[in-house]
């Protein structure tokens, strides 16, 4: 059974960016999920065999904490064994086990894993039969709407037999493949996707505010929205869109961000971060500051935790 979500709107999977430290600054903003970043199946068998002569487990490689919970981890792959396997190894410490189908980055589609899934249809019919079989918590997908504008109606195919394999949630980020980031999400999709099955529908593409959130629930009847872009460097929207959708309105979060920054920068201690990816996220906090670029232009070219503690507290 999926777990109790406090908040319609999660936080997506995104590389890179939702790492331990900001899944844990969304979740404290009201996020009602948050998810892993997508991680290789090879990469998890691999990690647990090192660790396992040290005494250690999964959960070094794949880190998160208890207060994000409930936490999602996303998992890519090629090979049907191996993912199952690899779910296996993280079952214990995750409340969903999510696939992704999605991904278009060429070095992910090359090795035929992430969206270049999404036609194999014989292939997906028994991946998500042995997987929900060979776990006890439930399991979910992330896909795309299919390869391209001219063939976008793939994910029709791939959530009828997810559904009856027994896949307990679907998030659509409602673009082809071949579109990457360019254009708009197209909503229709999500819309009929919630028409076509009876799990439970995660929106997702396009949410930058909270009235975005809401148009997209009321349009195409999706039962969550998931949100990217719009929640980097901007962890309140989560607490935004709670509030939006529970009042009608939601504060102004400008005044916030020094402090996201600061904590955001403390959570990372506890974790295992790219330097470069901890001071792009940081970067991130400055968004409509008033000084931003200004701000962006120091960021980049510190090269320590402590230049950015300083930064952030003389000049946010
Ligand atoms: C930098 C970046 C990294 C991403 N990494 C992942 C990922 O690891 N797994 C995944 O399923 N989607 C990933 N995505 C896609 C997002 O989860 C989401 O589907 C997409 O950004 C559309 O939502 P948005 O318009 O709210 O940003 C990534 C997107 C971005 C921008």
């Amino acid at each position: 059974m999926l777990p109790k979500f406090n908040s319609k709107a999660f936080l997506a999977p995104m590389s890179g960016i939702s790492d331990p430290a900001f899944r844990l600054l969304c979740k404290e903003q009201g996020a009602g999920l948050v998810v892993t970043e997508l991680t290789s199946v090879d990469a998890i068998i691999q990690k647990e065999k090192e660790l396992k002569k040290d005494n250690k487990i999964i959960t070094e490689f794949v880190e998160f904490s208890e207060e994000e919970r409930p936490v999602s981890v996303q998992l890519f792959g090629n090979n049907i064994d191996k993912i199952v396997k690899a779910a296996k190894i993280v079952e214990p410490y995750f409340d969903i086990i999510d696939f992704n189908m999605g991904c278009p980055a060429p070095h992910i589609t090359r090795q035929m894993a992430g969206a270049a899934l999404l036609q194999k249809k014989e292939f997906n019919e028994e991946l998500f039969t042995r997987l929900v079989n060979a776990v006890d918590k439930p399991v979910t997908l992330k896909l795309r709407t299919g390869p391209s504008e001219g063939n976008c109606y793939v994910f029709r195919e791939v959530a009828k037999v997810a559904e009856n394999a027994g896949v307990q949630m679907i998030a659509l980020h409602a673009r082809s493949v071949k579109q990457g980031y360019s254009g708009e999400a197209d909503w229709d999709k999500i819309k009929e996707l919630k028409e076509l099955v009876s799990i439970p529908i995660v929106g997702n593409g396009d949410i930058t505010s909270p009235e975005k959130a809401k148009e997209m629930m009321d349009y195409t009847g999706c039962d969550y929205v998931m949100i990217g872009r719009g929640a980097r460097g901007n962890p309140s929207i989560f607490d935004q869109v709670n509030d939006y959708l529970r009042k009608g309105s939601y504060e102004n979060d400008l005044k916030k961000r020094k402090s996201f920054a600061n904590k955001y920068l403390s959570y990372t201690d506890n974790y295992n971060i790219k330097f470069s990816n901890i001071r792009m996220q940081v970067m991130q906090f400055t968004k409509g500051l008033r000084n931003g670029s200004e701000l962006r232009l120091k960021i980049g070219q510190a090269k320590t935790i402590d230049e950015l503690k300083e930064l952030i507290n003389e000049e946010f």
